[in-house]
């Protein structure tokens, strides 16, 4: 094997030669013990150890008062720390695990830690989605929007032998909070439908590796999986016989992975099978699959991303944005409990910019997953430096009822998910910057209140050690580089504007006649969709007030996301004071100016990190520069050649 490089979890910490109690007995205790031992720390057998791990119900003998401890869940745990001493208390064997992690990430920061942390996640379901192939599909790949080289569970056709690296991958996920992993992509092709069934025994392989660090492993299934596997003429949810398979194909996956964590679902999207072809509604489709899996305590997450993906271009009334919420917000209130309808953050995909979707305010008596993307799709390909949880806070922080009302965060009380950004790639993440992500991903998910540039210092401690410089360099590079991204590519929330397929660098018009649903109508007068109530789809009223009347109007519609909501002149003046094309010109010629600034800051950081990784970096952000410049001139050229209207600063534009 080509030798990895490490994640976060690798520097040296100041516990090496320490001792270490930890009292219960647990698989989970075993990994913490484990994990201690590979830090440097020694085991001893007596209430004088300098760091001890006791149930939270026993804290008292090491005079961690009750207040600290009362109520902690299965996975909470409280860090007391006294005369020298760390006292971790906690609630369950995995809140031991998390506490672990935690000492480590205080002792990596070198700071001085407060006298008694508490913590809690947020969310019961913190969870990743990897997208992985079990066969490498001609168009997608090992990985569909993969970017950091193959699948770490599967190699041509078949689950890896050597899962030692994925053994190392769950540790990495417990240390930031993660418990549950779908290993397989949305689209499950023929081949991977079989993950389901013959493949079982491998699979379980693959489970036994997440076990020890506290994770429960999910597949995603075919809806036509009775057909596809079980020769039936249909897949009808309805179906006795049909129910009936799906209940023993169920029982036989719990046979092989007793803690096996359940289905996730894409259905009647994009070409996969679904309920639809019979007739029967998205909440049939899922709870039929639901109460396979209740009595053996699994779960379903079933995708809301429905929408027509043969839409014609010329028909201006049809909206992509609206499709998630028609099909799912007259469903709310019917699906079975251990339903988790997940959501995409957008109405559209993942863009780098969208307004939050309405579908999920929209469904209060229903269990509702948050759906992210951590691997760059459309945010760079991971070749370039862009730092996602500035993005992710904002949009957990939208208040969809207003400023009185709760954040989304905790809205969407079905926990968290997201699309994985691992491969086989010697850094994991291809870009080893990306790893900041993944980080930040688990981080936000326990705690959706941390602030980004607090994560982004964690993940630079754990991974670099704590030169100053180093920090510093990190910081510039990335502590904007999401928006330096927005500003050098599609402009005001108007999406895509990407090449066709694989979804990187410009392409002005790559979608906008094509059967995708997502296009921004530029002529020679104005740019932006419609979609208002008054004129245009009524997206806009799908939201809650205030957000429909706020979006609706021109006079209160956020800048970011005019072009999300209406159709403008070039010449509209936007609530910063410039017009519409200015807007364009000045932010894509910002934005290259960025990038150079940040191709310099990491420039400066050489000798400071490991060669090879500088020189991976460098090799990444050369291409960043040619990216963005490509896009500032596309898209500059583009607008100056449809609206005739010069740039106010006389700059080069072609
Ligand atoms: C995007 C992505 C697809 C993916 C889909 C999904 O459209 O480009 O590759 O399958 O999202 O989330 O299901």
């Amino acid at each position: 094997m080509t030798s990895i490089h490490p994640m976060w979890l690798t520097g040296d910490t100041p516990l090496r030669g320490r001792t270490l109690q930890v009292m219960g007995e647990h698989r989970l205790l075993d990994s913490v013990r484990a994990d201690a031992a590979e830090h440097g720390l020694r085991h001893v057998d007596d209430d004088g150890a300098d760091l001890v791990f006791v149930p939270a119900a026993d804290a008292g003998r090491f005079a961690v008062a009750d207040a600290h401890v009362d109520g902690l869940g299965p996975e909470g745990f409280a860090v007391a720390r006294t005369d020298g001493r760390t006292v971790v208390a906690y609630g369950g064997a995995a809140g031991a695990l998390y506490g672990w992690f935690q000492v480590l990430r205080d002792a990596a920061a070198h700071e001085d830690a407060p006298p008694v942390t508490r913590c809690e996640p947020e969310r019961e379901l913190r969870m990743l989605d990897h997208w992985d192939n079990v066969a490498v599909h001609p168009v997608m790949g090992q990985v569909e929007r993969g970017y950091a080289g193959g699948s770490i569970f599967f190699d041509d056709g078949r689950v890896r032998e050597d899962l030692t690296r994925v053994e190392r991958y769950a540790r990495l996920l417990a240390a930031i909070g993660i418990n549950r992993v779908a290993i397989n992509n949305v689209n499950v092709h023929a081949r991977e439908a079989r993950l389901l069934t013959d493949d079982l025994p491998a699979v379980a392989r693959i489970a036994a590796a997440l076990r020890p660090w506290g994770i429960r492993l999910h597949l995603s299934v075919s809806f036509a999986s009775p057909m596809l596997l079980g020769g039936m003429p249909t897949a009808d949810p309805l179906d006795a016989g049909v129910q009936q398979w799906w209940d023993a194909a169920v029982a036989h996956v719990y046979g092989a992975i007793p803690d096996f964590g359940g289905f996730v679902v894409k259905a009647d999207s994009e070409g996969q099978p679904g309920p639809f072809a019979y007739g029967r509604d998205h909440a049939d489709g899922a709870n039929m699959l639901a109460r396979a899996l209740a009595p053996h305590g699994g779960l379903v997450h079933w995708r809301a991303f429905v929408y027509n993906h043969r839409q014609d271009w010329r028909d201006r009334k049809t909206d992509r944005a609206r499709a998630a919420y028609d099909h799912f917000a007259p469903l709310d209130g019917r699906f079975d409990d251990n339903v988790l309808v997940q959501v995409k953050y957008g109405p559209l995909d993942f863009q780098t910019r969208e307004p939050v979707s309405p579908v999920i305010p929209a469904m209060r008596d229903t269990r509702v997953t948050l759906e992210l993307q951590v691997t760059q799709e459309y945010t760079g390909h991971q070749r370039h430096a862009v730092y996602l949880a500035p993005q992710w806070r904002e949009i957990l922080d939208f208040r969809p009822f207003g400023d009185d009302g709760p954040r989304l965060a905790e809205v969407a009380r079905g926990g968290m998910a997201a699309v994985a950004n691992v491969g086989d790639d010697a850094y994991w993440t291809g870009h080893p910057l990306a790893q900041a992500n993944l980080y930040a991903y688990g981080r936000l998910a326990w705690d959706s209140t941390l602030d980004p540039a607090v994560i982004l210092d964690e993940w630079i401690a754990l991974t670099f050690g704590t030169d100053a410089a180093v920090r510093r360099g990190i910081h510039a590079v990335l502590d904007d580089s999401w928006l330096t991204y927005e500003a050098h590519t599609a402009p005001l929330g108007v999406c895509f504007m990407v090449n066709p397929h694989h979804h990187y660098g410009p392409s002005v018009d790559g979608y906008e006649y094509s059967p995708w649903g997502t296009y921004h109508f530029a002529d020679r007068d104005g740019i932006g969709v419609d979609r208002t109530v008054a004129t245009g789809t009524g997206f806009a009223g799908q939201y809650p007030e205030p957000w429909a009347s706020t979006y609706e109007s021109l006079d209160t519609v956020p800048d970011e996301l005019l072009l999300f909501f209406h159709h403008v002149p070039y010449t509209h003046r936007l609530h910063s004071g410039r017009t519409v094309i200015q807007h364009i010109y000045d932010t894509h010629f910002e934005g290259v100016q960025r990038v150079e600034g940040v191709v310099a800051e990491w420039a400066a950081l050489r000798g400071a990190v490991d060669d090879a990784l500088h020189d991976r970096v460098s090799e990444r952000m050369s291409e960043q520069l040619r990216s963005a410049l490509e896009w500032r001139d596309q898209i500059n050229t583009y607008f100056l050649r449809k609206s005739g209207i010069a740039d106010e600063r006389g700059r080069e534009i072609y």
